[in-house]
């Protein structure tokens, strides 16, 4: 689909990823929604894009409900769920509550979100994007993140074979100069982290040919193919 004239919601817009994906919607989706849970970051980016601001949680009921509310005033054609957090250290580091703030940000949340909009987006005939990451490919020192964005990216494959008529878009990003690293306390080096406007750009790119997948810079895709046809040597090469 062309977001040209479509209904649009981005999820994530209060920062990086979701925030360049906004500012490149504006003005080509009407109405564009989007939210984020701090209020003043996200009202600068709506006051920027023309955009609808909901301020929400979306791990909660009430938060999902309210952003679906606001989108249900309009409809909506094109979904993009960029809100995440990430969880960088060795697993055994990780607490209970640790594990359940990662996968309900990044699994659930998307999940239901996705459920509460589908009516909608289906009877457009519309296009839903899901910012995952290269951890779904299972990454050292990212064990319960990479389970969340594995979930995510199969999530989608399933939702692409159950209904053909609805575009549905996985992103695998590598490192993405946001302040997602820094406030999980990632120290990445390789690959070299990339403007979150070039995820931006092939996202939107991604949506307009009707891409499955992208991965972002696109070069990372050898390490999906060598997982997919020799898994010994993808587990020979990875960084441990
Ligand atoms: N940066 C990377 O290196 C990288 C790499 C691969 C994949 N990704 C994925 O890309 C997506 C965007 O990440 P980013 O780099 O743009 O990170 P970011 O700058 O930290 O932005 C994350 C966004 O998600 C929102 N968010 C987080 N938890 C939320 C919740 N419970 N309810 C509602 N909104 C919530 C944040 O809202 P507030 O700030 O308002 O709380 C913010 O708008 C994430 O899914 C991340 O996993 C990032």
């Amino acid at each position: 689909m062309t977001p040209d004239g479509a209904p649009a919601l981005v999820t994530g817009a209060s920062s990086g990823i979701g925030e360049a994906i906004a500012r490149r919607l504006a003005g080509r989706s009407a109405p564009l929604v989007v939210t984020g849970r701090d209020a003043g970051r996200l009202d600068a980016v709506a006051t920027a894009t023309g955009a609808h601001a909901v301020a929400a949680d979306l791990t909660t009921a009430a938060g999902r409900a309210a952003v679906v509310a606001t989108c249900g005033e309009h409809g909506v054609g094109l979904v993009v769920h960029a809100a995440g957090i990430g969880a960088a250290g060795p697993f055994s580091g990780i607490d209970e509550a640790g594990v359940d703030a990662v996968l309900a940000a990044d699994l659930a949340a998307p999940v239901q979100l996705t459920r509460a909009l589908w009516p909608s987006v289906r009877s457009a005939h519309g296009h839903v994007v899901f910012v995952a990451s290269i951890a779904a490919l299972g990454v050292a020192g990212e064990a319960a993140y990479s389970a969340a964005k594995a979930g995510l990216r199969t999530f989608a494959d399933a939702l692409r074979l159950e209904e053909p008529g609805i575009g549905v878009t996985t992103v695998l990003p590598g490192a993405v100069d946001t302040p997602f690293l820094a406030r999980r306390g990632y120290d990445r080096a390789f690959p070299r982290p990339v403007p979150a406007d070039r995820v931006a750009a092939a996202t939107l790119r991604a949506v307009e040919r009707g891409r499955a997948e992208v991965f972002v810079p696109r070069w990372l895709r050898v390490a999906s193919v060598v997982q997919g046809a020799a898994p010994g040597v993808f587990r020979w090469a990875s960084p441990s």
